[in-house]
């Protein structure tokens, strides 16, 4: 069958990666997704087993630092579009070893954008290179006000700063050789296949089985946190109709302060469990702050929601339930994550 596109998905074995591409090869059944990745401690091919005999699915192991391998999976399956997501993601390695940071997330995008310039070189016309970027681009807010796409980049871990970077690469790719590019920034995500060293998998692992409830600080850090379906949705939409050269900010309108969320989940898990009330949030343990730990983050969507229809279809209770119902009910999959390396990064971090 010959597809209307031929889209790589970078990063499609990592939680937001996974639910993209299970959106786009069992929506769009006429375009052939190809998952570009790695598969670092971060990406998993068990996210993706319902898809192994979808015709419209191939899998390419493939490191974003070398050029010479993407272009082979550019010329292998004659890549029409890219929407890029691989990336290391988590802020705390990026304060224990920036370099891989560099080396991926600003090497491998820069890579990225030089295997679709020449591959793409007869004609630019219908091509789209989608890069998903974060809104820890900007910095931290103080106690008001909301992230827009003008505010301007202020990055301040190791992790935001290697995104801010990729985003100027991807902007200055569209505006000195007309690479026909699009990106969004998003705030957190939470849902299933989300691996455990982030907040939220990391204390629904840990009331689990009863282990201390690391609170970075005081807990009065906010996050706006997003269902990673509804950022897939969003990423589908402006990657199909969203205009060449623009940003779009995609968030959830629901800020939480990290104690206040922990609370919840210890309180929703007490139940679920059939545990006393208040016997998970005793616990809860204060750390050591993080590092330039931002304060809050807050995204105003309104430019997707006016241009491109989009709006987040669940309340955060709703999709909090149903997260920690899909962790509760996979048991082996958090047990097949957290064993080998993952033991010996919790212990370098929290022990
Ligand atoms: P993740 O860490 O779960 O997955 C990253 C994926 O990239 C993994 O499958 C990994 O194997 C792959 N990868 C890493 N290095 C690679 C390399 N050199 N070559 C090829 N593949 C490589 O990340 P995530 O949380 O799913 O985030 C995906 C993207 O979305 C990232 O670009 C991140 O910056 C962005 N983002 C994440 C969030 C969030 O809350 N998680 C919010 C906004 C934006
Ligand atoms: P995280 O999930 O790492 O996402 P990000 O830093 O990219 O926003 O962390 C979310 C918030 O939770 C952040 O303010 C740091 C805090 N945090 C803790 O308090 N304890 C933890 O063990 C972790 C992983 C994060």
């Amino acid at each position: 069958m010959d597809y209307i596109k031929r889209i790589a998905i970078t990063g499609g074995a990592g939680f937001i990666g996974s639910h993209l591409v299970r959106r786009m090869v069992q929506r769009y059944p006429q375009f052939l997704v190809v998952n570009l990745d790695k598969l670092t401690y971060a990406g998993n091919l068990e996210n993706l087993s319902d898809l192994k005999d979808a015709p419209n699915y191939a899998f390419e192991k493939c490191d974003i630092q070398s050029l010479e391998a993407i272009n082979a999976v550019f010329k292998r399956h004659r890549i029409t579009d890219v929407i890029h997501l691989a990336a290391e993601s988590h802020v705390d390695r990026s304060i224990d070893g920036p370099l891989e940071f560099v080396y991926t997330n600003v090497v491998g995008t820069v890579n990225l954008l030089e295997a679709a310039r020449s591959a793409w070189a007869d004609s630019f016309e219908g091509h789209v290179f989608h890069h998903v970027s974060t809104d820890e681009v900007y910095g931290s807010l103080g106690t008001d006000g909301f992230f827009t796409e003008h505010t301007p980049y202020d990055p301040r871990s190791p992790y935001s700063a290697s995104k801010a970077s990729s985003d100027h690469f991807v902007m200055a790719y569209f505006h000195t050789y007309g690479l026909p590019i699009k990106m969004s920034n998003c705030s957190n995500n939470y849902g299933s296949h989300h691996f455990p060293e982030k907040l939220i998998p990391l204390m629904i692992n840990n009331i689990l089985h009863e282990k201390p409830l690391p609170v970075y600080g005081d807990g009065s850090n906010v996050r706006d946190w997003l269902w990673v379906e509804d950022h897939a949705a969003a990423i589908d939409v402006i990657f199909q109709q969203g205009k060449l050269g623009e940003s779009y900010n995609v968030g959830g309108l629901n800020e939480w302060s990290n104690l206040d969320l922990v609370h919840y989940l210890c309180d929703l898990m007490d139940r679920k469990l059939g545990k006393e009330e208040g016997s998970s949030r005793a616990l809860i343990k204060f750390v050591k702050d993080r590092a330039g730990h931002d304060h809050r983050y807050a995204i105003d969507a309104t430019k997707l929601t006016k241009d491109l229809g989009w709006k987040p279809s669940l309340r955060f209770e709703e999709g909090l339930d149903k997260t920690v119902d899909w962790y509760l009910s996979h048991p082996e999959w958090i047990e097949n994550v957290t064993s080998g390396a993952y033991k010996a990064y919790y212990e370098k971090f929290y022990e």
